[in-house]
């Protein structure tokens, strides 16, 4: 069997899945039960200077599937609204309990150095593994020059954390916020101000939908809404490419890279370790299927490995990295082409719709006249290979991209003679 077992910036675990600093990790309650599910370790819900926070009625939206399946996740909540002294508390009560799982505990403070300073050595009394520095919450709490007022400033990012590393000899990780042009700035700020490890993505600044009837965006708080924060499966995408620029950076390569958002299952987890992750954190999908789904998580990533012969998460840790590069370094010369199976063809038309109205009109509509039956078939010479028609395709593994040999050598488009401006020949 696969050894799951991690040791991310210095923090061990038993397994890389851990949930995010989110209402599943706001309590002893919660935590022991994920503990008891199989969790590999927690960040705790983002602790505050007191009073706590104080939060609105109602907080979350959702965009749904045809089946209701929810596909994103809104939310307008704020960091926790519990005292420090009782978080603490049970932060040490829990450590105590299960020493062999990672407890991160997740703050936000004032941009004051002497705010830092006061709460770090409490937060290492508990006990506590680490610390995530949350510079992403988007709403709410910028408001008050906090969450991602100051994750977008990439100078803000390098002195907090520079504060953090200075007042405690606990592992930081800096929390990113997606809310930014250039993922790759903060992250090299938090670098340069010593942080052990970065953690992305936090919540995308988002409104899901409105109430036509009210007009009023939701969720409703008695007639007004404002923007959330969006996560769940719709922003997986997002965050895959963005731990993948700081993965791909020369100046954060080997950054220490805890992958956050939309995962779901084993799948999305080994996606963002292949893309250098050396540990996921869930939120949405434990908020809506429960603690136990870790378990279909990790025996689903173990039996992957056993069959790839991958023994350690170190085995393919980052693997996609190298062959995540930019456009002009794609080859010119690979062709493939789609592949219609009529086994498995329904005869619905949609290929041949897409392929008609947008793509390279390389379907052929082919009607027998005696029985009026059609048959859809590729013409390989003009079909371009864009993936379109196996996209709409309603059939899984009807429609698929055959590699045609070119007998041309690799050539990027810094090579291309078609390029006007291929005055510098790059290789990747
Ligand atoms: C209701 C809710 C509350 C959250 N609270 C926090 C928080 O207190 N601190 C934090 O760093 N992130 C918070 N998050 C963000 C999550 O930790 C996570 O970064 C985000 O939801 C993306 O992961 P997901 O797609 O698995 O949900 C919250 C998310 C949700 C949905
Ligand atoms: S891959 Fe694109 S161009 Fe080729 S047949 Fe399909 S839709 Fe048309
Ligand atoms: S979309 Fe798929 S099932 Fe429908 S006609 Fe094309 S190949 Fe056949």
């Amino acid at each position: 069997m696969a050894d799951l077992s991690i040791n991310f910036c210095g923090i061990k675990a038993p397994n890389p899945f851990w949930l995010a600093s989110a209402p599943p990790t706001d309590k002893a309650y919660n935590v022991i039960r994920a503990f008891e599910a199989g969790w590999g370790g927690v960040v705790w819900k983002t602790l505050g200077e007191d009073p706590p926070a104080v939060n609105v009625s109602s907080r979350y939206s959702a965009i749904y599937g045809k089946n209701r399946e929810v596909i994103g996740f809104n939310n307008i909540e704020l960091i926790t609204d519990r005292s420090l002294e009782l978080n603490l508390r049970e932060i040490t009560e829990v450590k105590k309990a299960w020493p062999d799982r990672a407890i991160v505990v997740s703050l936000m403070l004032p941009c004051e150095e002497q705010a830092w300073a006061d709460i770090l050595p409490k937060v290492e009394a508990t006990g506590a593994d680490g610390i995530e520095l949350n510079f992403g919450c988007p709403h709410g709490m910028p408001e008050r020059g906090m969450g991602s007022a100051v994750g977008q400033v990439p100078e803000y990012v390098e002195q907090v954390t520079a504060w953090c590393k200075k007042h405690t000899r606990l592992p930081v990780i800096v929390k990113l916020t997606p809310n930014i042009t250039d993922i790759r700035r903060p992250a090299r700020a938090a670098k340069a101000g010593g942080a052990d490890a970065v953690s992305l993505i936090n919540t995308i600044n988002s409104i899901t939908s409105l109430d036509l009837d009210r007009m009023v965006a939701y969720p409703n708080v008695g007639g007004a809404s404002t923007h959330g924060g969006y996560c769940g499966p719709a922003v997986k995408p997002v965050a895959l490419n963005m731990v993948a620029e700081i993965a791909r950076d020369p100046e954060t390569h080997g950054l220490p890279i805890s992958g956050i958002g939309g995962i779901g299952n084993w799948r999305d987890a080994a996606e963002f370790i292949a893309l250098g992750a050396g540990c996921v954190q869930v939120c949405t999908a434990a908020m809506l299927h429960g603690f136990r789904i870790v378990q279909e998580m990790k025996d689903g990533l173990e039996r992957w490995m056993d069959s790839k012969g991958y023994k350690t998460l170190d085995d393919f840790m980052g693997k996609a990295v190298g062959n995540t590069t930019d456009w002009k370094f794609l080859n010119m010369n690979y062709k493939s082409v789609a592949h219609i199976s009529q086994d498995d063809c329904i005869k619905c038309g949609r290929c041949y719709v897409a392929c008609e109205d947008t793509s390279h009109q390389s379907i052929f509509q082919l009607v027998d006249e005696a029985t009026g039956t059609r048959t859809y078939k590729v013409n390989d010479d003009e079909c371009v290979g864009c993936n379109l028609c196996e996209i709409t395709c309603p059939v899984q593994g009807c429609i698929t991209m055959v590699a045609v040999p070119t007998g041309k050598p690799y050539m990027n488009w810094t090579q291309d003679p078609r390029n006007p401006r291929a005055e510098i020949k790059e290789t990747a």
